[in-house]
């Protein structure tokens, strides 16, 4: 089989590679000349762990090449995945420019029969918009070439994309032929041996699958959010509801952790994109519109907590900050938690020591200047008088709390992932704060 993907974002560029893991011959398209010349030379345009030996050991081997240009490389595919972003525009939906500009290109340049697929989380109904932008270009060239569209949402994790593209839980594929369905299931046969379902469903509820997906699971998170913060104010430990609730199948253990909200380039993009897209077809996501304002609220609790410990008085203070993207094991920074406490921290007038392992230099783009960038984790602690913990990186899991009693000036932990033990380090003297866990009966004297 011979496919095409188009876009070497995140999404573009794991799926590229992981089908040229698996035998298939893959042409990675971009219109960024930089990227594709980085790409030949093993630089990626971002951090995923595992990512960038798998491209060089797939280049090596003559099956992922890399491309500027979408004519040539879309002749003779059987498969094109269109992997272009779809950024939100000022009013939260999608933005379908880039995804419907490549649909054109490959309905002016295919030669033979082929899937165009939509890997692009898109609103529903894009799909049939793609079939139109290629039949039209296909008009124009007095051409009659078969082709079918298809919805293939993805449901990668970062830092954890080539596991869950290797080993998915199930892949989600919309069509509207019999043929486009024999095409997708040979293309997905190689990760389906280990008994993980392919689901065949019609197309809008493919392309909405990926939506209600992300929108059920940032429910869960804003909701165990409320509930960590009224469990602070009621004097109940979240920890302890969370296991209580989490043992019962139907709520599950995984994804009701609290923190300081959720981030990143999809559930922020998703959630506030399905409830534009519902509202244009008049009706109202209540239950959505909670999801979201809760979420931004969640953002400023770390920070609300900074201003109660220090009385308000803030100004002069300095604060270091540990971990900066969204989450662990990625440098994205987009929608993290990070920014948005870092602003209202600098507004008051603190000055902020970060370090994070890998997402500074992405951090530059938004914060520049206005903090300082620590060389290790220590670093970051020399006189502060707070250190916040904002994404739980392994490495600040086990730190040498003797160590950071002599670097920090006041012994001062807010902890926005709740990963250190609260008796622990208050026995250690240090005023610990984090979401929801009660920690008032170990308050330091
Ligand atoms: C998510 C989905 O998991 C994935 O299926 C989809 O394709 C894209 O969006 P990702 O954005 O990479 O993936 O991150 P994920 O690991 O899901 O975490 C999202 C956010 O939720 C992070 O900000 C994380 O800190 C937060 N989170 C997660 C919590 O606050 N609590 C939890 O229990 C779990």
């Amino acid at each position: 089989m011979k496919i095409a993907v188009v876009g070497t974002g995140y999404v573009g560029l794991v799926t590229g590679t992981c089908f040229a893991e698996v035998g298939i011959d893959v042409t990675c398209i971009d219109i960024d000349q930089r990227k594709i010349d980085n790409l030949h030379k093993g630089i990626l345009p971002i951090y995923e762990p595992g990512l960038e030996e798998m491209v060089t050991r797939n280049v090596a081997a003559g099956r992922l090449h890399f491309s500027t240009k979408l004519a040539e490389a879309i002749k003779g595919c059987d498969v094109a995945f269109i992997a272009v972003g779809t950024p939100p525009g000022e009013d939260g939906s999608a933005d379908l420019k880039y995804v419907l500009g490549v649909a054109r290109e490959i309905g002016e340049n295919m030669t033979s029969y082929g899937v165009i697929v939509t890997k692009s989380t898109v609103p529903v109904g894009t799909a049939a918009k793609v079939r139109k932008e290629i039949a039209d270009a296909l008009a124009r060239r007095n051409e009659t070439i078969e082709f079918d569209v298809a919805s293939n949402p993805e449901f990668l994790k970062e830092g954890a994309a080539i596991d869950d593209f290797l080993k998915p839980d199930r892949i989600v594929v919309g069509v509207s032929s019999e043929r486009a369905e024999e095409v997708m299931s040979r293309l997905y046969k190689p990760f389906l041996l280990n008994g993980h379902p392919i689901i065949f469903m019609d197309i809008p509820s493919a392309e909405m699958t990926k939506y209600a997906a992300n929108s059920m699971l940032a429910t869960k998170i804003s909701f165990m959010n409320d509930i960590a913060n009224l469990c602070e104010i009621m004097g109940a430990d979240v920890n302890m509801v969370r296991k209580g609730i989490g043992s019962d199948a139907r709520i599950g253990t995984k994804f009701i952790y609290p923190g300081i909200g959720y981030g990143g380039s999809c559930f922020p993009k998703d959630v506030k994109a399905l409830i534009k897209t519902a509202e244009e077809n008049g009706y109202q996501m209540q239950v959505l519109q909670a999801v979201e304002s809760v979420n931004e609220a969640q953002k400023e609790v770390l920070y609300n907590k900074v201003r109660k410990h220090f009385g308000g008085e803030l100004s002069g203070k300095k604060i270091a900050v540990w971990g900066l993207s969204f989450k662990p094991k990625t440098d994205d920074m987009r929608e993290a938690p990070s920014l948005v406490i870092i602003e209202k921290l600098l507004a008051e007038g603190c000055t902020v020591s970060a370090y994070d392992p890998v997402a500074m230099e992405e951090a530059k783009h938004s914060l520049g200047d206005t903090i300082t960038y620590a060389k290790d984790q220590m670093e970051a602690l020399i006189d502060a008088d707070a250190l916040l913990i904002v994404t739980e990186w392994p490495e600040f899991r086990v730190p040498n709390f003797e160590v950071m009693s002599r670097l920090l000036k006041q012994k001062v932990i807010f902890d926005g992932r709740n990963i250190y033990d609260a008796a622990e380090l208050q026995a250690a003297g240090y005023a610990y704060h984090c979401i929801g866990v009660k920690t008032a009966h170990h308050e330091p004297a």
